[in-house]
C-alpha cells in the first residue's frame, strides 16, 4: 500500500516549516523543506557571483549542483549543498531578497521537482511549499495550505531572524514578504495558488501546536 503523503503550501512567514516540523516527528514521517532547495541554490549562485537575471546560467546551476535535506533526530533538518553545511546560510536576509527570482525560472523548477521527487519515492513524507499539492505531490492524501495576514507574517519571519542573530527592520520585512508574495503568486510556471482540495488554514491568531493538532487530527481522523 502507498504510504501517506503530506503537502503544505503557503505563502511565506505562514508558519508551514515549523508546523510541518512537528507533524512530521508526531505521525512518523520524513520532512521535506522544498524551500531550502530554492535557497541553497540561489545561495550558491550568489557565492559565484552567478547574474541572478541569467536564466540560461541559473537554469545550469541547477543541474550540477547537489543538494541534501539531512534531518537530526530531533527532527531539525541541515541543508547541504554540494557537501558544504549551509543550514544557517540561506535564512540571511541577502538570499531571502532574491530567491523569488531563482525560483520563477523553469528549468531550476524542473530540476528542484525531479529532486522532490526522488526524496518522496517511496512515500511517508511530509513537503511543504508553494506548488506541492498542485504540481509535484498532486495525489497527496492531504494537503493544506497555510495563511496569515501580512502583518503576521512579518512579525513571524523578524522573530525568526532575531532568534538567528539577525537584526532585521520589520517595516523593511513587510515589504520584502509583500514582494515575494508577489512574485510567487504571479510568475508563470507553478505559481503559489491553493489546490481546490486543500484545506485552508489560517494561522493567525493560532499557536503552532493549535496548527499542528488541527493537521494531525484531520490526518488521523480525530479532528473534533
Ligand atoms: O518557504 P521559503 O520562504 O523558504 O521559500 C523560499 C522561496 O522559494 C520563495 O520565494 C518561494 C520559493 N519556493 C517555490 O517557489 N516553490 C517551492 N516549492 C518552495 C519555495
Amino acid at each position: 500500500m502507498e504510504k501517506l503523503n503530506i503537502a503544505i503550501d503557503g505563502p511565506a512567514g505562514a508558519g508551514k516549516s515549523t508546523v510541518a516540523r512537528k507533524v512530521a516527528v508526531e505521525l512518523g514521517l520524513t520532512y521535506i523543506d522544498t524551500g531550502a532547495m530554492y535557497r541553497a541554490l540561489t545561495w550558491k549562485a550568489l557565492e559565484q557571483g552567478i547574474d541572478l537575471n541569467d536564466e540560461v546560467s541559473v537554469g545550469k546551476l541547477a543541474y550540477s549542483t547537489k543538494i541534501r535535506l539531512i534531518r537530526s533526530l530531533e527532527g531539525s533538518l541541515r541543508v547541504e549543498c554540494d557537501g558544504l553545511d549551509i543550514t544557517d546560510k540561506i535564512r540571511e536576509p541577502a538570499v531571502s531578497g532574491v530567491v523569488s527570482t531563482v525560483a520563477a525560472y523553469p528549468a531550476v523548477r524542473k530540476r528542484m521537482v525531479e529532486m522532490q521527487l526522488a526524496m518522496a519515492a517511496r512515500g511517508g513524507v511530509i513537503m511543504d511549499g508553494r506548488d506541492i499539492g498542485t504540481q509535484v505531490l498532486p495525489h497527496a492524501k492531504f494537503k493544506f495550505f497555510l495563511t496569515a495576514s501580512l502583518a503576521e507574517r512579518a512579525r513571524r519571519r523578524w522573530l525568526e531572524l532575531v532568534s538567528l542573530g539577525f537584526n532585521p527592520d520589520l517595516q523593511e520585512l513587510v515589504a520584502q514578504i509583500s514582494a515575494r508574495d508577489k512574485q510567487d503568486e504571479n510568475r508563470e510556471t507553478a505559481p503559489l495558488t491553493v489546490a481546490p482540495d486543500a484545506a485552508v488554514i489560517d494561522t493567525g491568531g493560532l499557536s503552532v501546536d493549535e496548527v499542528v493538532n488541527k493537521i494531525v487530527g484531520l490526518v488521523t481522523g480525530n479532528s473534533e
